[in-house]
C-alpha cells in the first residue's frame, strides 16, 4: 500500500518540479473534478502553476469547478470544453482539436503532462449502440479514452515529465473474454459485467501497443479507483434494483467501511504523475527496480494495472489463459479499424 505521506510528498515534488498541463474527461463530476481540486491544492502551497483543461456536458458544474479551483489556487487556469456526448468518437476528435488549438494558441511550451480519463458513470445498462456502431457504456469506458490518447498524442509525447495517463476504471476485474467477438454483438454475450472485462482486458492489451510504440516517453495507467462517493450515483439512469440497493442497504451500512474519501482519492489519482510508474525504459535492460511492476510482470514497464492504493493488481491468471501476443495485435487491429470506420464516416459492425 502506498501511504498517505508518501503520496502528498510526491504530489508537493510534482508541482515544484515545473508547471503542469493537465487534461480531465469526466472533469465535471466524481474523481476528475476531485483530481483537478488536488491538483489546485497542491499548487496553492509551493506549486510552479499549472493549466488544465475539463471535459464535460454540465457547463454549470464546469463554471462551479472553475470558481472553487480558482478560489483555491488563483494563479492556474482552468479551461472548460463543453461536449455533447463523448461516446461520440467523431466528438472524441473535434474536442481534442479543440484542447491542441487552445493550447498551441496562447503557449509557446504547448504540451500535456497528465491526463486523466473518467468520462462515463452509468452501469448496469443493458446494450445500446451509438449511431456510430459502439455499445455507449463500452464506448464511454474503452473506445473514446483510447481515441483521446492517439488524438491528444502529439501533445503528450512533448510532455516535459513524460507525460501519465490514468484512465479510472476496474483494472484487475478481468473475467470471460470472447476473442472472435470483442465489441460483444452477440447479444447472448453481452451484460453489463461481460462488457467491463473486455473493456479491461483492450485496455491492458491496447495499452502495451502504445506504450511498446513510445518507450521512454509515455506512461499508461489503468486503475480501480475503489469505491468513492460522488454525484455519480445519484445518476438517475441506473437501473432501479441498483438504486434500491445502493440508498436503502450500501450507503447507510457498508459505505462507512469501504468507500474512499473524495479528497484521498484525488490525492492519489494526482500521485500516479510519479517516478513509481515510469515509461517503458528505452533500454530494457536499464533497471527500474524502485518502480511499481508493469502488466508483463516487470518493474517499470510502462504500463499499469492498479488497485485503488495504488499498488499492482495485474490479473495475471487472466492473461495466462490467453495468448497475449495474439491478442494483443487483435485488440490492435480492432480498436484502429473502429476508429478508421467512423472517421470515413461509415458505421462499425465488426
Ligand atoms: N466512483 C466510484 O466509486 C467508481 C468505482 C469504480 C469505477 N468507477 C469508474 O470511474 C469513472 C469515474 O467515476 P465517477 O464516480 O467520477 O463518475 P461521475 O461522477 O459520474 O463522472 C463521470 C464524468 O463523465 C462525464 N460523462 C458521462 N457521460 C458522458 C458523455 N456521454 N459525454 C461526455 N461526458 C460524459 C460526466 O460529465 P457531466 O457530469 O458533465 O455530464 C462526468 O464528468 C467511471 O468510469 C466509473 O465507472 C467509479
Amino acid at each position: 500500500m502506498v501511504g498517505m505521506n508518501v503520496v502528498q510528498a510526491s504530489n508537493t515534488a510534482l508541482v515544484q518540479s515545473q508547471p503542469l498541463v493537465a487534461v480531465f474527461f469526466g472533469g465535471t463530476s466524481g474523481i476528475g473534478h476531485y483530481t483537478l481540486r488536488a491538483l489546485a491544492t497542491a499548487e496553492a502551497n509551493g506549486g510552479k502553476g499549472f493549466r488544465a483543461y475539463i471535459v464535460g456536458r454540465n457547463t454549470k458544474a464546469a463554471e462551479e469547478i472553475i470558481a472553487e479551483c480558482h478560489g483555491i489556487c488563483p494563479q492556474g487556469q482552468v479551461k472548460f470544453v463543453q461536449t455533447d456526448d463523448i461516446s461520440l468518437i467523431q466528438e472524441v476528435d473535434r474536442v481534442c482539436a479543440e484542447i491542441i488549438q487552445l493550447e498551441e494558441k496562447e503557449n509557446q511550451d504547448a504540451r500535456i503532462d497528465y491526463m486523466m480519463l473518467s468520462q462515463g458513470g452509468s452501469i448496469f445498462l443493458p446494450r445500446k449502440d451509438t449511431k456510430e456502431g459502439i455499445d455507449v457504456t463500452m464506448s464511454l469506458m474503452y473506445y473514446s479514452r483510447m481515441r483521446a490518447i492517439m488524438k491528444l498524442l502529439p501533445l503528450l509525447l512533448k510532455s516535459t515529465l513524460p507525460a501519465k495517463v490514468v484512465s479510472v476504471y476496474a483494472a484487475g476485474f478481468e473475467d470471460k473474454l470472447y476473442p472472435e467477438d470483442l465489441s460483444l454483438r452477440d447479444l447472448t454475450h453481452y451484460s453489463y459485467s461481460q462488457a467491463r472485462s473486455h473493456m479491461i482486458y483492450m485496455h491492458t492489451l491496447f495499452m502495451e501497443t502504445l506504450a511498446e510504440q513510445h518507450r521512454g516517453k509515455l506512461s499508461l495507467l489503468h486503475i480501480f479507483p475503489g469505491l468513492v462517493l460522488g454525484p455519480g450515483f445519484d445518476n438517475p439512469d441506473l437501473p432501479t434494483w441498483f438504486k434500491v440497493l445502493w440508498r436503502w442497504i450500501f450507503v447507510p451500512l457498508l459505505a462507512p467501511l469501504v468507500t474512499v474519501p473524495p479528497t484521498e482519492c484525488g490525492d492519489r489519482m494526482l500521485s500516479l504523475a510519479s517516478l513509481r510508474y515510469p515509461p517503458q525504459a528505452v533500454d530494457s535492460s536499464e533497471s527500474q527496480e524502485e518502480a511499481v511492476v508493469g502488466t508483463d510482470g516487470r518493474h517499470g514497464s510502462g504500463v499499469y494495472s492498479l488497485s485503488r492504493k495504488g499498488e499492482s493488481n495485474y490479473n495475471k491468471k487472466a492473461y495466462q489463459k490467453i495468448n497475449k501476443e495474439e491478442m494483443r495485435r487483435k485488440v490492435w487491429d480492432h480498436t484502429m479499424s473502429a476508429f478508421e470506420v467512423i472517421e470515413a464516416g461509415k458505421v462499425f459492425t465488426d
